[in-house]
Formats: structure tokens, sequence, C-alpha cells
């Protein structure tokens, strides 16, 4: 059953603790917490103390941690200490690619690596074999909202294939513009993980919404 994770950059942060519960009970398995510093994308967004604040509401949640920052080494311990189950940081960061995963195992988080649209799916090889997570982004990270960019899928076909090879046990997550349309051919693909921002946060039915979007 494929697992859905709401990016809650697209909820309304003035009810951000009850937008969170919402999708939970309306059937997500993840929540995706899209960290951004205004340097690795031209945005930002939330970071350490709001998701200390939403774990001490929802400790039981599963904290699916987009970072989208240069450094994510430095902060290893302080995303973990505020309760992210897992860590997923961008390959393309100005970080040591195997520190970065050493420093994350080490505080007890899951650990993911993430790749943009330019990044060729054999740049991930020589760490898949320690990952619990690949990200594949199906647009280029930094807002939510944007259009599906499709001539992701054969990226996502071929680190299926790697994945079943290397490390079965690992999932493959999309993100960027999944919708009820969209969200197909992520699963056609081989992806077991799709992250939905708008699609789930402007649906006039949410739990419905999150049920479509499992295929
Ligand atoms: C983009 C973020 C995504 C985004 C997804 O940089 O990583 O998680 O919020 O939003 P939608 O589903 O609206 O494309
Ligand atoms: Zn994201």
């Amino acid at each position: 059953m494929t697992i859905v994770s709401p990016s809650i950059l697209s909820a309304d942060f003035t009810k951000l603790g009850a937008d969170c519960r919402m999708v939970m009970d309306a059937g997500a398995q993840m929540l995706h917490y899209d960290v951004m510093d205004g340097h690795f994308v031209p945005n930002i967004s939330f970071g350490v103390p709001v998701l200390k604040s939403l774990h001490k509401g929802m400790p039981a949640a599963f904290y699916d941690v987009h970072l989208m920052i240069s450094h994510p080494l430095a902060y290893a311990e302080p995303f973990a200490k505020a309760g992210a189950t897992l860590q997923n940081f961008h390959l393309e960061c100005e970080d040591d690619i195997q520190q970065t995963i050493d420093a994350i195992k080490a505080q007890g988080c899951k650990v993911g690596l993430t790749i943009k649209p330019g990044t060729a799916p054999e740049a991930l090889a020589p760490y898949l074999d320690q990952l619990d997570l690949v990200l594949v982004m199906s647009v280029e990270p930094g807002f939510g909202g944007q259009k599906f960019m499709a001539d992701m899928m054969p990226k996502v076909q071929t680190i299926r294939g790697y994945i079943d090879a290397m490390n079965p046990a690992c999932e493959l997550e999309v993100d960027g513009g999944v919708d009820s349309g969209t969200c197909r051919l992520c699963i056609a693909s081989g992806a077991n993980v799709l992250v939905a921002g708008s699609a789930v946060y402007k649906s006039a039915d949410i739990p419905a919404k999150i049920k479509e979007l499992r295929g």
C-alpha cells in the first residue's frame, strides 16, 4: 500500500498543530516537514523550534523531515532532539555525504537522501545500501504548488531497480506536484511514498483525497 506524506508547507500556519492532526486522522502515515534555509533554495520555511512544538503535541507521528539546506550535518542533532523520525537531506548539499549519513544515524534517526531534478540516479548508488529512503524531486525544490515533472519518472524506475537489487527495505518517495492524476505515474514507476502539499490541503474532502493518492 502506498504511503502518503502530506507536506505541511501547504497547511494553515495559524492552526498548524490542528492541520497536522487532521491529516493524520485522515489516513496519512507520515508528516512531510519541509525545511528551507534561503541558501540551498530561494525560500525560508520553518526549522527546529516548530518541529519541537509539533512533536510535543503529537509524539507518535512519523516526522519525515526534508532538509533543503546547505549544511545538514550541523543540524543532525538538533533535528533529532526536536523529534525527527527520518532526516532526508540533499545529495547536492555542501557537507560530506558519508559523514552526514553517519551523524543522522548516530542520533537514532532514519536517514534519507534526496536528489534534485538535474541529478542523475547513479550518484546515489554508493550510499544506497545505508539508506532508509530515497526521495526523488519531481519539481525544483523551494516552493509548493509547482507543476509535476513527468520526465522524472524514468529516474524513479531506475532507482526502483537499484533498490530492489541492493536494499529492498529502502522506501522510494516522490515529492512535488503529486495529485490525483500524477500519483498513478509515480506508483507505476515504483514509488511507494508520495508527498503531497497542495493536493491534500486544498481538497474539500481530505480523507477521500489521501485515499485517492494511494492509487
Ligand atoms: C518543494 C517541497 C515539497 C512541496 C510539495 O520544495 O519539497 O514538499 O511542499 O508541495 P506540492 O505537493 O504542492 O507540490
Ligand atoms: Zn519536500
